[in-house]
């Protein structure tokens, strides 16, 4: 069977970790996927410094890396562009794409879905939300048959990190953020986590999965824990509560939304929030600690689930990346292709600030 060509742009702190689960997996990879994943080049900017990868592999041209001759682009570099330019180019040529990038994703699904859609190649996401959990594709696949209503969570894990280690050992929020810098938890510049942006791209790409809508970044009322202080941390434990980041991605009813011209015309629409909130320390999301994430997810037939696991870190995120790996692969084997997305509801989102 003719190998699955893979281009790997950035190996950083999920890269790295990608190309190890590759090395060590390659056999039973070939057995799941029915044909051997190849890496064909690996995309950094300082090849020097990446001595635990094959010096032959790498390369710091991403656009001709994009264009040579691969069938997957995985990419793990972050921010808006010039992965917004690489993973379209990419989708047009009919190449499947794998990202982390929920900053991308959160502006920019509408096109990158648009093109996939347009060329019949595959646009997987897993670990752009919630690190290892399997949460996504669920979302995608498995409750496409129901209507979810409620998707809510922790869903950043620098600043659950910094937020259990304020509430149970008192330990300070630099120290805390500096210890999740190091851990690889925290984005390349970590206010994104702390004033919650990496929470609510978040929370967009879920509110459009569940709701089969188009929801962005710039939809999501957003506020993160820069100001949450140790004396609140203090008051909310003395009160039996602790302070967690939430995201709540809600699907709503009600004649005020059609007043306020708000609704959809059958008075639905969505309302997608970030914030800091006090809940009792029974609630099974308190006993989240660390960097692990917990997500509720709420449909009508299936009733409540809670998704829970490692949701930042090397490892964890790798185990997502080289699964939808695995999951373009096989489809390629086959010449089939996962869920489409272009197609949607035009769900309306409420205005930011009202709950
Ligand atoms: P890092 O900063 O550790 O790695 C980024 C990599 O991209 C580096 O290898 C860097 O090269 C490379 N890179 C940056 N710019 C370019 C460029 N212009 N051309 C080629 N290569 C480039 O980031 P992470 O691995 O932590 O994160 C990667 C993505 O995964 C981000 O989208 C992030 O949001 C997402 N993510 C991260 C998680 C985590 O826990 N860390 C969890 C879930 C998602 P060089 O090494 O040479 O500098
Ligand atoms: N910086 C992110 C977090 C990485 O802390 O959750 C995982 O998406």
């Amino acid at each position: 069977q003719k190998p699955i060509k893979v281009a790997l742009l950035g190996c950083g702190t999920v890269g790295t970790e990608v190309v190890r689960l590759l090395t060590d997996q390659a056999a039973d990879l070939t057995a799941r996927v029915g044909a051997p994943v190849e890496l064909a080049g690996i995309a950094v900017r300082k090849p020097n410094k990446h001595r635990e990868v094959p010096a032959a592999l790498l390369t710091t041209d991403a656009d001709a890396l994009v264009e040579s001759d691969v069938d997957v682009v995985v990419e793990v570099v972050g921010g808006i562009e010039p992965a917004r330019t690489w993973l379209v180019k990419a989708l047009a040529a009919g190449k499947s794409v794998v990202t982390a990038n929920k900053a991308l994703l959160a502006e920019h699904s509408g096109e990158l879905f648009q093109a996939a859609d347009a060329s019949g190649a595959d646009l997987y996401f897993e670990a752009a939300v919630a690190g290892a959990i399997p949460l996504l594709r669920p979302l995608r696949e498995s409750l496409a048959g129901d209507r979810i209503t409620r998707v809510m969570g922790i869903v950043n894990g620098t600043t659950n990190f910094i937020l259990s280690g304020m509430d149970s050992t008192g330990a300070s929020y630099a120290e805390t953020l500096e210890e999740a810098t190091r851990l690889g938890y925290a984005e390349a510049d970590p206010t994104a986590d702390v004033d919650g942006y990496d929470a609510a791209s978040k929370a967009a790409i879920l509110a459009s999965l569940a709701f089969h809508s188009r929801v962005t970044a710039a939809d999501v009322h957003r506020e993160g824990i820069a100001s949450v202080s140790a004396a609140d941390i203090a008051a909310a434990k003395a009160l039996g509560r602790t302070v967690k980041l939430l995201a709540i991605c809600e699907r709503v009813t009600g004649a005020a939304d059609e007043q306020a011209g708000a609704g959809n015309g059958a008075g639905e629409s969505i309302s997608v929030r970030v914030h800091p909130a006090m809940i009792p320390r029974t609630h099974p999301l308190a006993s989240v600690h660390g960097a692990f994430n917990a997500v509720f997810v709420e449909a009508d037939a299936a009733g409540e689930m809670m998704f829970y696991g490692q949701g930042a870190g090397g490892a964890p995120t790798a185990s997502a990346v080289v699964g939808d790996l695995v999951a373009v692969a096989r489809n390629r084997v086959v010449s089939g292709r996962g869920p489409r997305e272009s197609a949607y509801a035009a769900l309306p989102v409420r205005p930011m600030g009202q709950a």
